[in-house]
C-alpha cells in the first residue's frame, strides 16, 4: 500500500528545503503527498497560521515533512506535534567528512520530551509586575519517553543513555522526570548515567565524544541541540522526527531563516535528513541508508551551500545527492 506523506513546507527557506527533499523522495520510494500550508504567510491570508485542512491532512497521513514557520511557529508545530500525539522529538546530531566542525568527535542523538515542561502552554500575566509560567511534567509522559529510550538504545546497539535534567532545583518536576526514567530503565536492564543540564552544556561544547544517547526535558532538548548543532557545523545539517505511536513529523531543526529565504542558497541537507528519518519510520530502512549516504557523499565532495563555505544552491545540493543514489 502507497504511504501516505503530508507536506508542509511554512514559510521563508522551508519553501526551498521542502521541494529539495520532496525530489529526493520521489526517486527513492513511491509515496502519495498530500500538499498543505501553515506559518506567517497563511495566517495573513487566511486569519490562522494552521487552516482545518493543514491540521487534517497532518492527523490522517502516515507521516508529515514539515519546513518550518515563522513567528507563529508556536501556533504551528505545537498543535501539529499534539494531532500526531508525538511524545518524543529524536535529534542526531553528528559531524561529516568535509564539514568544518568546533568538534569532529560528535556523534549524539538528543530524545527530547516533546509534549510538556514549560512548553505546556500555561503562562499567566497576572498583574503589571507579575508574569507566571507553569511547568507540567507527568509521570505517563516521562514513562513514555523512557520506554522509548530504552527501545531506542537496545535497537540501535547503544550501551546505554544519559538523562539530562535539573532536580536540584526543579525538586518535585524534575525529580518525578528523573525517578521515572531511572525506574523504567532499571525495569528494562538499561543503564543510566545523569548529568545536571548545565554542566552537560559545558561537558557538550568542551567533550561532545563523552554523550551518545541524551534523553531529557522540552526546553533543556531544544537548547541543548541547537549548542549540538554548533558542534557540527550548523543548523543546517540537524534534522529531527517527532515520533508519535502511529505517525510523525519530520523537520529540520532550524527555522525558516528569513535572512536569506528567497536567495536558494539555504542548506536542505537537514530537510533531506528529515526525509530518511521519514522514511525509517515508514520501514523503507534500504531507501534511508541510501539518502544518508549520498547526502554524506554530497557533504563530503561537495556541491555545498554557503553556510558549508561553498557557492552552490539548494537545488545544485538536491541534484547532487539524487544523483549519488541507486536505481530505485
Ligand atoms: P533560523 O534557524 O531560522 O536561522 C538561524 C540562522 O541559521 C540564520 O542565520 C539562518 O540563515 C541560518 N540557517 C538556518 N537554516 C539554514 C539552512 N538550512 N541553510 C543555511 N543557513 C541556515 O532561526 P531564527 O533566525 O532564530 O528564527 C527565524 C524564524 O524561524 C523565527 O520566526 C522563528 O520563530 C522561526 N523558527 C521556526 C522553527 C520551526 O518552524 N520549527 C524553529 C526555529 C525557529
Ligand atoms: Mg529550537
Amino acid at each position: 500500500e502507497t504511504a501516505t506523506v503530508a507536506v508542509v513546507p511554512g514559510d521563508g527557506i522551508g519553501h526551498e528545503v521542502v521541494p529539495a527533499a520532496l525530489e529526493v523522495l520521489d526517486a527513492v520510494a513511491d509515496i502519495e503527498f498530500v500538499h498543505a500550508e501553515a506559518g506567517d504567510a497563511v495566517a495573513e491570508q487566511r486569519g490562522t497560521p494552521l487552516p482545518e485542512g493543514t491540521l487534517e491532512a497532518v492527523s490522517e497521513a502516515d507521516a508529515t515533512l514539515f519546513g518550518a514557520t515563522g513567528e507563529t511557529s508556536a501556533d504551528v508545530i505545537l498543535p501539529l506535534r499534539d494531532a500526531v500525539d508525538s511524545f518524543v522529538n529524536v535529534r542526531p546530531a553528528r559531524t561529516y567528512p568535509g564539514v568544518d566542525a568546533v568538534q569532529p568527535e560528535t556523534d549524539l542523538v538528543i530524545l527530547r520530551e516533546n509534549t510538556e515542561g514549560v512548553y505546556a502552554g500555561v503562562e499567566n500575566r497576572l498583574t503589571e509586575d507579575v508574569s507566571t509560567l507553569t511547568r507540567l511534567v507527568t509521570q505517563s509522559a516521562s514513562r513514555r519517553l523512557a520506554e522509548f529510550a530504552c527501545d531506542y538504545v537496545e535497537s540501535n546497539g547503544h550501551d546505554g543513555f544519559t538523562v539530562a535534567h535539573k532536580n536540584n532545583v526543579m525538586r518535585v518536576t524534575d525529580g518525578l522526570f528523573v525517578d521515572t526514567v531511572r525506574e523504567e530503565a532499571a525495569a528494562r536492564g538499561v543503564d543510566v548515567d545523569e548529568a545536571y543540564m548545565d554542566a552537560m552544556a559545558t561537558h557538550l561544547a568542551m567533550d561532545p565524544a563523552g554523550y551518545d544517547v541524551i534523553v531529557c526535558p522540552n526546553l533543556a532538548g531544544d537548547v541543548l541541540s541547537d549548542l549540538a548543532a554548533g558542534l557540527v557545523g550548523g543548523l543546517g545539517l540537524l534534522p529531527s522526527a517527532n515520533i508519535g505511536s502511529e505517525r510523525g513529523i519530520f523537520e529540520p531543526v532550524h527555522g525558516c531563516a528569513p535572512d536569506i529565504a528567497g536567495e536558494g542558497i539555504a542548506n536542505p541537507s537537514a530537510t533531506i535528513l528529515s526525509a530518511a528519518m521519514l522514511l525509517e519510520f515508514l520501514g523503507a530502512d534500504g531507501a534511508a541508508r541510501d539518502v544518508r549516504a549520498a547526502v554524506e557523499a554530497t557533504l563530503a565532495d561537495g556541491p555545498r551551500t554557503p553556510d558549508l563555505g561553498g557557492t552552490a544552491t539548494t537545488d545544485a545540493v538536491a541534484e547532487a545527492v539524487v544523483d549519488r543514489l541507486p536505481e530505485h
